[in-house]
């Protein structure tokens, strides 16, 4: 087999986007449509990636820095398709198989492309779609034997081509030498004033080469996004397919059109995620992790029967089992949940481990904290980790209880099975096994009367 050569076209302004991000940085579940493309075409193991790049260029490459198996190719002029692929064609050699995708459509399968690689041995082959609506997207011309002649830009449609319902993807297979010849002869007479690549069709066919459209086995596959609309689809049908993954794995989603997956989200047996919820990063749940309506998860691994209530948002947070969190919980990066901890609703917690069975169940800061096994955190507990230049780490020990409204002014530890009474600004160490209190003492001041209003 000739080594496969990819071709992702991504130099185009997107102008019918209304945006300045370059078309191909737009984003779909969080991540640029040419991400999804780049994916799809590492799934192929190609020998190698060609990124035709062009408009706002330096912003494209700065979003896939550091991506070594992507090589770059300028287009500094847009002058079309067929002119966006010679300028990849150089890196190429001859005995080469190429692959064109489009940097605009985000949802092709690699078994669909694999398809289109394989007829593109001997000749060209397109992808194509029966669509609902064909309008904006070039047609299929097919001959009374049913074989393609030609694609059509809708903008060059004659009346009756602009009835066919069957589109091209933009998606073409060839061996390298062919599409070098046939695009030598491609010119820019139709109603864009553009070099076409869907013009090697003809060409191809004139010069009695094998060409052959095959038809994606599902449409949407093929759609791509020129304006908002059609992204905020490609939105919905991404999404579609992701939540399906997620069900196939195991997790019950109570309503499929209310979850967002902005990342990659595992998840196990037993899984139950309730409406609304925004997850991005890597996520992990595991076994029974139950989250509840409208939270945000980002970059977590729950560990099992970890129950998230409502209204919580999570980052960068590992629970090892058994936890309970909010509802009203914000937990950020660094946080650190050992089996059967509870953080309760309006708690704030940052770099901060609890140990197993500690709670703070009520309207805390935890932040820069190392926190023992067996805590009781009070309501309004703060660590005051901050002194307006560094951040100091508060110590507590195994089995402290901490009265509610209490300051922890870091660098600060409490000893183990301390208590410290409500109302207190611990400034220095608690030693351990002690009562540690700071408020003023209570004084009644008996047969004190109250101001009266004066007349
Ligand atoms: C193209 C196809 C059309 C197909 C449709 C599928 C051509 C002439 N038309 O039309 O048959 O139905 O895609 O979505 O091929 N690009 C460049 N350089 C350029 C022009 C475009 O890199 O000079 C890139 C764009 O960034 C984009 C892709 O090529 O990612 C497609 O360009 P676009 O202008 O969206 O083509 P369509 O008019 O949609
Ligand atoms: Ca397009």
């Amino acid at each position: 087999m000739a080594p496969l050569h990819i071709v992702i076209l991504a130099a185009g302004q997107g102008k019918r986007m209304r945006s300045d991000l370059p078309k191909v940085l737009q984003p779909v579940a969080g991540r640029p449509l040419l991400a999804h493309v780049i994916d799809v075409a590492r799934e192929l193991n190609p020998e190698a990636i060609h990124v035709v790049y062009g408009h706002r260029g330096e912003q494209v490459q700065a979003a896939f820095e550091n991506q070594p198996d992507l090589r770059w190719a300028l287009q500094a002029e847009q002058l079309g398709t067929g002119h966006a692929v010679q300028m990849a064609l150089p890196a190429i050699d001859d005995e080469a198989q190429v692959l064109v995708l489009l940097g605009d459509a985000p949802l092709m399968t690699a078994a669909s492309l694999r398809e289109v690689a394989d007829e593109a041995a001997v000749g060209l082959a397109v992808l194509s779609a029966r669509v609902p609506d064909p309008t904006g997207y070039g047609r299929i011309v097919r001959g009374n034997d049913g074989g393609l002649t030609a694609i059509v830009e809708h903008k060059d449609a004659a009346p009756e081509q602009l009835l066919i319902d069957e589109v091209n993807s933009g998606v073409i297979g060839a061996p390298a030498w062919h599409l070098r010849t046939w695009l030598d002869q491609v010119d820019r007479g139709n109603a864009q004033g553009e070099f076409y690549l869907t013009d090697c069709v003809s060409i191809a066919r004139e010069a009695s080469s094998p060409v052959k459209a095959v038809m994606a086995a599902d449409a949407e596959e093929i759609l791509g996004a020129n304006d908002r609309w059609q992204l905020s689809q490609l939105e919905r049908l991404w999404q579609q397919r992701a939540v399906l993954k997620l069900c196939n794995d195991g997790a019950l989603v109570l309503d499929p059109a209310r979850v967002d997956i902005r990342g990659t989200v595992s998840v196990d047996a037993g899984v139950v995620i309730d409406v609304n919820t925004v997850f991005e990063g890597d996520v992990a749940l595991a076994q029974d992790v139950i989250i509840g309506p409208h939270c945000v998860v980002k970059d977590c691994q729950l560990g099992p029967r970890t129950r998230v209530q409502s209204h919580c948002v999570l980052e960068g947070v590992t629970t090892e089992g058994n936890c309970d969190i909010g509802p009203y919980a914000r937990l950020r990066p660094g946080t650190e949940l050992a089996v059967e901890t509870k953080v309760g609703n309006f708690v704030e917690t940052k770099k901060a481990r609890l140990g197993k069975g500690s709670k703070a169940s009520h309207l805390s800061y935890l932040g820069d904290a190392a926190i023992g096994e067996g805590v009781n955190i009070g309501a309004g507990t703060i660590t005051c980790n901050y002194d307006g230049a560094n951040k100091h780490q508060t110590v507590i020990e195994d089995g402290v209880f901490i009265g509610s409204d209490t300051q922890l002014v870091a660098p600060v530890t409490v000893g183990q099975n301390t208590t410290v009474g409500a109302g207190t600004t611990l400034t220095k160490d608690a030693p351990p096994d002690t009562l540690v209190i700071s408020r003023v003492r209570q004084t009644v001041i008996e047969g004190w009367e109250k101001p009266t209003k004066k007349k």
